[in-house]
C-alpha cells in the first residue's frame, strides 16, 4: 500500500512560512503584500476557487482585492482593469481567473501582466524563464511548483537517474511541469492524447505525473510498482451512493487501483489541489519582497 502524501500538510506549512515572511516584510520596510484577483462572469466552480484565494490571502496577512466583474465585460474593460492594477503599487500579484467566458481573449490578458505581478507564471516572460532554466529570478507557475514540492518530499531535490512521464501539455501545468522535472535532473516524457500506448509510456515512470482532465483514467496497470504518482486531475463525477444528485471529486488517477501499486501518491481532493493556493500566496510575498528592494524567501 502506497504512502498517501498529504497536500494538505505541506500546504499547511508553506502558508505558515508566508505568513511569517510577510510579517517580518511589513515590520521592516512597511510593505503589505498585495495581491488583485480578477474574476469575469458566474461559474460557481470558479468563484469557490477565487473565494478560497482571497480568504487565503487575508489569513496571511495580504491586502486582499477581490474584482468580480461580469458576464458581458469587454476587452477593453478588463484590459483597463488590467492596466490599472499593473500601475498600483499596493497590489504585487494580479491572477486572472481561467477560464475566461468564450467572448473574451485571454493570452492578450494574461500577456499585459506585468511580469513582476504575474504570480500564475503564465506570462511569456516567466514561461520563458522556467524554459531557459532560470528558476530564480522569475515566478513559477502555481500547481507545477506546489506538484514539484511533493515529488521533493518524496525524493529530495535531485532526480538524477529517474524517469518522469507527465500526461498533458498544457501551458498551465504540463509544460511548465515537465520543465521543472528537467531542471531536477529526471529524465522527462511529456505524454497526451496522441501518444501512441499511453499505458505502456507511464509504466516506464518513476514518476508519473497526470493532469488530463478525466476522472480516474489512470489505472493500476498503468503505474510501475513503487513509483511516486502525482494525480492533477479535479473531476466531478455522480455519486449515487451519497444520495441522490450528489457528486465528488476524484482526480485523474483511480486511487483505490493506483494506491495498490505505487510506491507514493496523492489523494484527491486533499493531495496538489491545496497546494496550488498555497504557491500562489508565496508567489505574492515574493513579488512582495521584490518590489520592496528585499531578498525574497525560498519555498
Ligand atoms: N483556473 C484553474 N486553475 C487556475 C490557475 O492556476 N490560475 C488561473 N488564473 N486560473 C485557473
Amino acid at each position: 500500500m502506497a504512502v498517501v502524501i498529504d497536500g494538505k500538510e505541506a500546504a499547511a506549512s508553506v502558508i505558515s512560512a508566508v505568513s511569517e515572511a510577510a510579517a517580518s516584510l511589513e515590520k521592516a520596510t512597511g510593505v503589505k503584500p498585495g495581491l488583485a484577483v480578477v474574476i469575469v462572469g458566474n461559474d460557481p466552480a470558479s468563484h469557490a476557487y477565487v473565494s478560497s484565494k482571497s480568504k487565503m490571502a487575508k489569513q496571511c496577512g495580504f491586502n486582499s482585492v477581490q474584482h468580480s466583474l461580469p458576464e458581458d465585460t469587454t476587452q477593453g474593460d478588463l484590459q483597463t482593469l488590467v492596466s490599472a492594477l499593473n500601475a498600483d503599487p499596493a497590489i504585487h500579484g494580479i491572477l486572472v481567473q481561467l477560464p475566461l467566458p468564450k467572448h473574451l481573449d485571454a493570452d492578450p490578458v494574461i500577456q499585459s501582466i506585468s511580469p513582476q505581478k504575474d504570480v500564475d507564471g503564465l506570462n511569456t516572460v516567466n514561461a520563458g524563464k522556467i524554459a531557459t532554466g532560470d528558476l530564480t529570478s522569475g515566478l513559477i507557475s502555481c500547481t507545477p511548483a506546489g506538484a514539484m514540492l511533493l515529488v521533493k518530499r518524496i525524493h529530495g531535490d535531485d532526480l538524477s537517474g529517474l524517469n518522469a512521464v507527465v500526461i498533458g501539455r498544457s501551458n498551465l501545468f504540463g509544460k511548465p511541469m515537465g520543465l521543472l522535472l528537467l531542471a531536477a535532473n529526471a529524465t522527462v516524457t511529456m505524454a497526451h492524447s496522441k501518444t501512441r500506448d499511453l499505458a505502456g509510456v507511464c509504466r516506464g515512470a518513476d514518476i508519473l505525473v497526470a493532469a488530463v482532465g478525466r476522472a480516474q483514467m489512470v489505472k493500476a496497470d498503468w503505474v510501475k510498482p513503487g513509483a511516486t504518482v502525482i494525480d492533477v486531475g479535479i473531476n466531478r463525477v455522480p455519486a449515487p451512493d451519497k444520495g441522490e444528485g450528489k457528486t465528488r471529486l476524484v482526480g485523474d488517477v483511480d486511487f483505490t487501483q493506483a494506491s495498490a501499486v505505487a510506491g507514493a501518491i496523492t489523494p484527491v481532493p486533499g493531495g496538489v489541489g491545496p497546494m496550488t493556493i498555497a504557491m500562489l500566496m508565496a508567489n505574492t510575498v515574493i513579488a512582495a519582497h521584490r518590489a520592496a528592494g528585499q531578498t525574497a524567501p525560498n519555498f
